[in-house]
């Protein structure tokens, strides 16, 4: 398969695994009693045999990232983090300064979890903490205290890891902006490098989607999540901790290579049931569930469900979409001469503030922009 030369290369493994599901997410996962067949050794096989298969597609590209993601890759533990790890190495050859992250659920870590998977190459770890308010993680489903994210946080700092992620929800119904602060205040405390902070987004097939039909909650207002938008971002920019990407904030140096890499037109191989790739000019997503996976896979064949071969009006429409939604902004170069001119319209702001700013031959968002990001990819593509 061919690759664009000389951008970055990533490889995305998908862990599907939950003890529980949370009621808002609906992220390809699976409970053990949703699991017949698959459990976490036998996708490890599987999972062996499509690194292998894409090793083989692929023209030897060194990894620069490798990102597992779930899921709750943490239930995995640290000897079988550490196998995948060892399978990578095994297909790909992976950069010396390779970024190498897993995400982990505070309640499925401890000490010697972040010992085991330093000590086997992982470079970062991202935590889902979402608040520090019980009643946020009540509404939520999570299962770990108030606690556990900031101290799991720091356990993996003492383990050695200088780069650990937080990530934090905002507009939960319930919340208000005080748990909202408490929660940024105890993941600045902790000490992390990056905090990524996401406006619960109410997705439809979930149980939350179905609590808000019933009226047992409300869905979150616009106005509230933009004014919790700016609490937040207020507080961790005075921290030091400055926004990169819309909804992530960084120290210098601490920004995530990986999701960078889906930001700024990298590619990367996705593995693992529902993982979606990227190479070339091909985008393709795996099937979803863990038991059609492995029975792919054990036929030699790539357990691919579909693919699309992007043509250059959908790869624009994609690079405005992602690139004007980072600090670094999007290059004006890459518009053409109509939308260089709605481009204006949003710098001069009309009646109201500048949705966006120019920054030598880059457009970036304003505060106001980034509200509404979407707003000004629609403006922008007309
Ligand atoms: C899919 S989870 C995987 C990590 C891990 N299982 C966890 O829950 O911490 C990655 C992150 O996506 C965010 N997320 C998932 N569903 C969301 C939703 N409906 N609205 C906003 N953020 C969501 C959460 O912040 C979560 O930490
Ligand atoms: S938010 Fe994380 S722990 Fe909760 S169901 Fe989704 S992937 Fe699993």
């Amino acid at each position: 398969m061919l690759r664009s030369p000389g951008q970055p290369f990533g490889l995305y493994v998908h862990v599907p695994f939950c003890v529980t599901r949370c009621g808002y997410c609906d992220f390809n996962t699976y409970t053990p009693a949703e699991l017949g067949g698959v459990n976490p050794d036998a996708w490890l096989l599987a999972l062996r045999t499509e690194l292998e298969l894409a090793a083989a597609r692929l023209d030897a590209p060194t990894l620069n990232t490798v990102f597992v993601g779930g899921g709750t890759p943490s239930l995995l533990g640290g000897e079988r983090l550490t196998t995948l790890l060892g399978m990578v190495r095994d297909c790909f050859a992976v950069a010396p300064d390779a970024e190498i992250t897993t995400e982990a659920n505070p309640e499925s870590t401890w000490p010697e979890f972040f010992d085991a998977i330093r000590a086997a190459g992982y470079t970062r770890v991202s935590l889902g903490m979402q608040s520090v308010a019980p009643r946020v993680l009540a509404t939520l489903d999570r299962v770990h205290s108030p606690g556990r994210a900031t101290a799991a946080a720091r356990e993996a700092m003492d383990a050695g890891f200088e780069q650990v992620n937080l990530d934090l929800i905002y507009g939960t119904p319930g919340e208000s902006d005080d748990d909202l602060l408490r929660s940024v205040e105890a993941a600045i405390d902790a000490g992390v490098d990056h905090v990524s902070a996401y406006a619960l987004v109410v997705e439809d097939g979930t149980a939350l989607a179905r609590r808000v039909r019933r009226g047992e909650l409300s869905a979150p207002d616009g106005d509230v999540l933009a004014h919790r938008y700016e609490l937040a971002d207020a507080r961790l920019t005075a921290a030091g901790l400055r926004w990169y990407e819309v909804s992530n904030w960084a120290r210098p140096g601490g920004e995530c290579r990986h999701n960078l890499g889906y930001w700024d037109g990298g590619q990367w191989w996705g593995a693992g049931p529902g993982a979606h790739g990227y190479v070339g000019a091909t985008r393709w997503w795996n099937v979803k569930h863990p038991n059609t996976y492995a029975e792919l896979v054990a036929g030699a064949t790539l357990p691919v469900a579909g693919f699309e071969q992007l043509g250059a009006d959908a790869l624009h429409t994609e690079d405005v979409l992602l690139r004007i939604r980072l600090r670094q902004g999007l290059p004006v170069a890459r518009l053409d001469a109509a939308e260089r001119q709605r481009a204006e319209a949003l710098l001069a702001g009309g009646a109201d503030e500048a949705l966006l700013v120019a920054e030598g031959d880059r457009l970036v968002l304003t505060d106001r922009g980034r509200l509404l990001a979407d707003a000004v990819v629609r403006t922008l593509l007309g």
